[in-house]
């Protein structure tokens, strides 16, 4: 059965070009993102992994480990890691599975037969401290994904898992976040001391807590 939000990130092991990993090892007590790619030596897979490897350090910073998978062998990922740090001018400091079994594509539902019976899709899985997934997206071959959107979404689910906040639309960091409908107007002013902005009794506004 394919995962849902909510379930547990299942657990694996893996050859990464980082050498032999245990999945909940690797994430510890952390954040994790678990992406797939279709293939190695593909142009918007390479500026993909290229735009993870320049988000690094925005991963770092929010307690994020990263690893990216697809189903090529191991020798592959590390000469195609050259192509990208070459052509995106990054290092690619993150581990990438060589999933030639399929193990970590079945566990998590990457393959769609209907778009490729042998290639994962753009599939990406944000997994909380608590190893319960938090996001999937799903993209096509052909269409490389938003890594500020993806970001921006880690940020939403942080403020939700430390507050009792969730973000509007097309929030942006350091912008209002919405208070928690379990909480009265009471128990909000008392918890956001910034102020809580009423706009109707189930839309009310606070400055984002941890700016
Ligand atoms: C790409 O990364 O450009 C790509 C990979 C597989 C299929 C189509 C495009």
């Amino acid at each position: 059965m394919s995962l849902r939000l909510g379930d547990k990130a299942p657990n694996f092991k893996a050859t990464t070009t980082a050498g032999e990993i245990d999945f909940y090892e690797f994430l510890g007590d952390g954040w994790g993102i678990l992406f797939s790619h279709p293939a190695d030596y593909t142009p918007v897979c390479t500026t993909e992994l290229g735009r993870t490897a320049a988000f690094q350090e925005e991963f770092a910073k929010r307690n994020t480990k990263v690893l990216a998978v697809s189903v090529d062998p191991l020798d592959k990922h590390k000469g195609w890691i050259n192509d990208i740090n070459e052509t995106q001018n990054v290092t690619v400091g993150f581990p990438i599975i060589a999933d030639e079994d399929r193990t970590v594509a079945e566990l998590y539902d990457m393959i769609h037969p209907n778009a490729s019976a042998t290639a994962t899709v753009r599939s990406l899985f944000i997994i909380a401290p608590d190893k319960t997934v938090k996001l999937m997206i799903t993209y096509p071959a052909s269409t490389g994904r938003n890594f500020v959107e993806v970001v921006r979404v880690l940020d939403s689910l942080q403020l939700t898992a430390n507050y009792s906040v969730s973000t509007p639309a097309d929030w942006k960091d350091g912008e209002d976040v919405i208070v928690s409908t379990a909480l009265s107007n009471e128990a909000a002013k008392e918890k956001f001391p910034k102020g809580v902005r009423i706009v109707k009794p189930y839309l009310r506004y606070t400055p984002q807590p941890n700016k």
